[in-house]
């Protein structure tokens, strides 16, 4: 058994703040911004939290589904922002979407942890433990951002994306993923003083990044991850029809889109709106076009996830 994904859903806050609203917090302008990643605005919560955000999405991918909450058996959600360290934001969409027969928890790895967590989900279905799992990733990358350090505070957005995996018979699904502890220091995120992106910064805590060393990794290990998925599967890449990566820079894919030498239209890319949004940018992705109708059954899709850890993890599996 595999786990098809049977219906998505996406949530983002309607706050909108565009690169020129970031050119009056730090000495940054509209032009350096797209030019370096490709970002045009994102979306920041302000009342929303992200176990808020994650319900929200939950609720949409459930309705597409036309599956009663109550079957749904296990909830992942991937998050590093949760509002609370306990109890964890799964248990949280749980009581919000009414999954009252449902295990869940929290799933932590960055950037990468929506691939993570559908790895995991799909590793449970194989093995016949569950038969429906809801995959969420979540972030409010705002209340961990420092708003004064113009080489991060640009680059991230909050919102949520969920995926509702049903087990059916299907082509095997092919995963890998790799971790290396010893270059956490590249991307490190604080939790002990968290803050609303308009208050006063700390700088002993947020996000601290070696940008250069994280898109040097990144542009390296993400078309390695692919090779090796694309190995184990005895598949070629020609064969993929869509490589779903995570959005943090249009560089950094254009980068992996040149390494592998494919076309560049089989990565979509969506962070022009929504900017980097941690965990949540995969399943957004998946869903803006799951709704716009570009996936068709028997479709080839490659996940790919990437950042702090680091971690690095990918997924190939039918649509
Ligand atoms: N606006 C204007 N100028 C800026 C800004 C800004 N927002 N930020 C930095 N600069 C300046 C720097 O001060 C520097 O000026 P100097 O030459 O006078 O010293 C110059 O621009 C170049 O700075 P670099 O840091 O070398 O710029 P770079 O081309 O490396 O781009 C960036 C920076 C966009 C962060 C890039 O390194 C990157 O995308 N890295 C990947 C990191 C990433 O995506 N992280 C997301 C989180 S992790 C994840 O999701 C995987």
């Amino acid at each position: 058994m595999v786990g098809k994904i049977c219906g998505t859903g996406s949530y983002v806050p309607p706050r909108v703040m565009d690169n020129d609203d970031l050119a009056k917090l730090v000495d940054t302008n509209d032009a350096w911004i797209r030019e370096r990643t490709g970002i045009g605005k994102r979306h920041i919560a302000e009342e929303e939290t992200t176990s808020f955000m994650a319900a929200q999405a939950a609720l949409r991918a459930v309705e597409q589904s036309g599956i009663d909450p109550e079957e749904i058996e296990l909830i992942l959600l991937a998050t590093s922002s949760s509002e609370m360290i306990f109890p964890c934001a799964a248990c949280e969409v749980q009581k919000a979407i009414g999954a009252v027969n449902a295990a869940g928890y929290d799933l932590n790895a960055a950037c990468t942890g929506f691939v993570l967590a559908f790895n995991t989900a799909q590793a449970y279905i194989s093995a016949g433990i569950y038969k429906t799992v809801l995959v969420i990733g979540a972030d409010s990358m705002s209340s961990l951002v420092d708003w004064t350090d113009r080489g991060t505070c640009i680059l991230f957005g909050d919102g949520a994306g969920a995926a509702l995996l049903r087990a059916e018979e299907g082509a095997p699904v092919y995963m890998a993923a790799h971790s290396d502890g010893e270059k956490g220091p590249a991307l490190t995120g604080m939790s002990r003083h968290r803050k609303g992106w308009a208050e006063e910064s700390d700088n002993e805590s947020y996000i601290h990044m070696d940008g250069q060393a994280v898109f040097k990794f990144a542009v390296r290990k993400v078309p390695e991850i692919i090779e090796e998925v694309l190995e184990k599967a005895g598949t070629d890449l020609k064969e993929i029809d869509c490589f779903v990566l995570h959005q943090a820079n249009c560089r950094i894919i254009e980068a992996v889109a040149k390494r592998l030498e494919t076309d560049i239209g089989k990565f979509p890319m969506n962070l022009e709106e929504y900017a980097n949004t941690s965990a949540a940018t995969v399943p957004l992705l998946l869903d803006e076009m799951n709704r716009k109708g570009r996936l068709q059954r028997g479709q080839k899709l490659m996940l790919a996830g990437f950042g702090a850890g680091l971690t690095w993890a990918a997924c190939l599996f039918e649509w």
